[in-house]
């Protein structure tokens, strides 16, 4: 049975020109991709996870897959390491077939699962070492990239002890680590940095670039926008297993960013407004000049904006910071930042920007329409 269309009837063109342009393939060009999935489909049973994705990924490339709990991400990972079988669909990685040539598939790809698969009585150490013999490494190599990978990766102090004392943070360093030994052209990362602390997510950031620009190609997940914009050349939103966008994060932003964001800082009031101690303790102060002051510049800002955009939509207003909102219009940001500077010493403007709307809006935009999870609805 074929997969049925979207449920929200949104198809996009981006995706099916992925989808078209690896369909129309040759199998030269095949030969010489890192990883290509043509519309690739899982089913569970009688339930649909993974909906005809297709993608292809190149060398320097890291692809981010992005997508509420139960999309489809870790899914679509299990189809690639050849832990869950394809429903429909196939996959290749340098032109080698998944469904019949897995065996030399493994040299070829490294993968850091969500759940760390960790032997607990073995040290870190240790179960580098196993992966390394696995993995084809000279024995003579394998004590110094043992030491290489604990430094990059930031838990060198902790080689020695046995893995099921190692924190979470830890552990995913550890499981990161292992997906890359024996330098795999491909890697799968599903949510690397769960439970990092901000350092370690930086350093982990590093090396993912680092083994990125090498040459290889990473497939990567994470619910932080932030660590797909820092390291994402492309990336996917998933919905209900579907591809609903794909590209850059500046393509997407520029496609699906509907309105800009206006943030203003109106001035503090200036010394002589300020009220003394004594006369802030009278209890009259809602009331105090300073109070009195900001109000009237806010109301003016307010004014301001309301004639010279008037479809902006005030989104918040806290201790004298506006946050407007303005639907995309002919209005161009060059006219904005001209009005802005041109008004902003009348107005009492301290501080203003204007920025796009962020990749969270547009995922939280596309992630309205994920239906229930069918084994939490049992
Ligand atoms: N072995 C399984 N049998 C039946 N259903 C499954 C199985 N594994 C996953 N599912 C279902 O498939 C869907 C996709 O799950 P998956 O783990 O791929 O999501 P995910 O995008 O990785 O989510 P998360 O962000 O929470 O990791 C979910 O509805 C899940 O319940
Ligand atoms: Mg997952």
């Amino acid at each position: 049975k074929p997969p049925p269309p979207p449920e929200d009837g949104y198809f996009d063109d981006d995706v099916d020109n992925e989808k078209n342009r690896i369909q129309k393939m040759s199998s030269d060009t095949l030969a010489s991709q890192n990883l290509v999935l043509n519309g690739v489909t899982k089913y569970y049973g009688n339930f649909l996870a993974v909906n005809q994705v297709s993608l292809c990924v190149q060398e320097n490339e890291c692809f981010g897959l992005l997508g509420v709990n139960g999309a489809g991400k870790t899914t679509t990972f299990k189809m690639m390491t050849g832990d869950e079988r394809i429903t429909y669909g196939s996959a290749y990685i340098k032109g080698m077939s998944l469904e019949s040539e897995m065996n030399q598939i493994y040299q070829d790809i490294g993968y850091c699962p969500q759940f760390d698969a960790l032997l607990d009585d073995l040290t870190g150490r240790e179960t580098l070492y196993i992966f390394c013999l696995l993995r084809g490494v000279r024995r003579a190599r394998i004590n110094r990239i043992i030491e290489d990978l604990a430094k990059s990766f930031g838990f060198k102090k902790h080689l020695d002890k046995p893995t099921m004392t190692y924190s979470g943070g830890n552990k995913r360093k550890l499981s990161t680590a292992i997906a890359v030994i024996g330098s795999p052209s491909v890697i799968y990362l599903d949510e690397p940095t769960t439970g990092m602390d901000p350092a370690a997510r930086r350093q982990l950031w590093n090396m993912v670039c680092r083994i990125r620009d090498s040459g290889k190609s990473i497939v990567l997940t994470s619910h932080s926008m932030e660590e797909c914009e820092a390291l994402c050349t492309r990336l996917a939103i998933m919905v209900n297993g579907e591809f609903k966008c794909i590209g850059s994060t500046q393509h997407l932003k520029n496609k699906f960013s509907k309105g800009l964001i206006l943030k203003i800082k109106v001035r503090r009031a200036p010394e002589q407004f300020r009220p003394s101690l004594r006369s802030s303790r009278s209890g009259r102060g809602d009331l105090s000049p300073t109070h009195v002051k900001m109000q009237q510049d806010i109301i003016s800002v307010k004014e301001f904006v309301e004639r010279m955009f008037p479809q902006a939509i005030l989104q918040e207003e806290y201790q004298g910071i506006l946050t407007f909102y303005i639907p995309l219009s002919s209005i161009k940001w060059s006219s904005i930042f001209g009005l802005m500077e041109k008004n902003r010493d009348f107005l009492n403007i301290e501080d203003y920007s204007i920025s796009q709307t962020t990749l969270e809006e547009i995922f939280l935009e596309f992630a309205k329409y994920q239906r229930e999870d069918p084994r939490t609805l049992k």
